[in-house]
């Protein structure tokens, strides 16, 4: 089934810190993973389903991503004279991409903050809100199955993953009831990074969201939470008691291929996947790989 949801909100005001000094001038979200950067994977993603209006919440410095998503004549007009089609187009793609807009959080207060933000822009329609720390794989459509049970349910819906229970902290936890679908849990509970020993489950929210409109009006008087931000995780929270009969919310367990780009570790970890799964790396990355790997052993 086709969406009628047409519009992708993308978070990118964060500091990136975990990152510095590599951040320190430069957006996390245009860190390369492989040759492309990692909000482009995003971009990419919500268009692939459909969403070809991007709304990113940017802060201060970001101005990297509006020209990464924008023209860029010189370059483009450097290599049309050189003849080189194949550059040429990879400069193209991300502005051929979607219709990428900007909005600025002004006071980092949080994610659910930097949601609110949307309003104007999304107005009264469903909408999906995709983060940039996660790298869905392509292969794997995630977003897709969300907006068409959005669809079925006229709800909202989350996107869950299984974790290791020590890890639950890092996450949204939620406690779930099962329905007739294998793939799709009832939300019952959502605590924002609760400890390993209060957390209602090990089912740990990811940065994939269908949202109804509604939850702008609740955000607007969603107290701040962890952390002192307003969590977006609150107000789901809130949702979730089927407020306003707007449908509750719902889970899509994802047990697809997923890549953590938000540190250190986890992006290597996406970087190699990645790369060795491409042709044109792949070939060669993989027997090195298995080559340095081995001499590990052997000290
Ligand atoms: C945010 C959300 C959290 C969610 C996570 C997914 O946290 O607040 O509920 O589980 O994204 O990546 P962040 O990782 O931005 O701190």
């Amino acid at each position: 089934m086709s969406s009628r949801i047409t519009k992708a909100v993308i978070p990118a005001a964060g500091l990136g810190t975990r990152f510095l000094p590599a951040t320190k001038a430069m957006p996390k979200e245009m860190l390369p993973v492989v040759d492309k950067p990692a909000i482009q994977y995003v971009v990419e993603e919500a268009v692939a389903a459909g969403l070809d209006d991007v709304l990113m919440i940017i802060g201060r410095n970001k101005n990297a991503l509006a020209n990464h998503f924008d023209r860029a004549t010189e370059l483009e007009h450097t290599l049309e004279v050189k003849g080189d089609g194949a550059k040429l187009s990879k400069v193209q793609e991300s502005s051929d991409l979607a219709d990428v807009h900007f909005v600025r959080q002004g006071d980092p207060k949080g994610l659910g903050h930097a949601v609110l933000r949307a309003k104007k822009h999304v107005g009264d329609q469903s909408f999906a809100v995709l983060l940039g720390d996660d790298l869905i794989d392509a292969r794997d459509p995630l977003l897709t199955r969300m907006l068409d049970e959005h669809d079925k349910r006229g709800a909202t819906i989350v996107a869950l993953l299984e974790v290791d229970p020590a890890s639950i902290h890092l996450y949204g936890a939620a406690a779930v009831e099962a329905t007739d679908d294998p793939d799709v849990v009832r939300i019952t509970g959502l605590v924002e990074k609760p400890a390993a020993d209060v957390a209602p489950s090990n089912f740990a929210v990811i940065g994939r969201y269908v949202l109804r409109p509604e939850v702008f009006g609740v955000l607007e008087h969603t107290a701040p939470g962890k952390g002192g931000e307003i969590q977006l995780t609150d107000a789901l929270m809130e949702m979730a008691d089927d407020v306003e009969g707007t449908g509750g919310v719902y889970g899509v367990v994802f047990r697809g291929r997923r890549y953590d780009t938000g540190d250190k570790l986890d992006y290597i970890k996406a970087v190699i996947q990645l790369a060795a799964d491409r042709e044109d790396l792949g070939a060669d990355l993989k027997p090195w790989l298995t080559e340095y790997v081995a001499g590990f052993d052997r000290g």
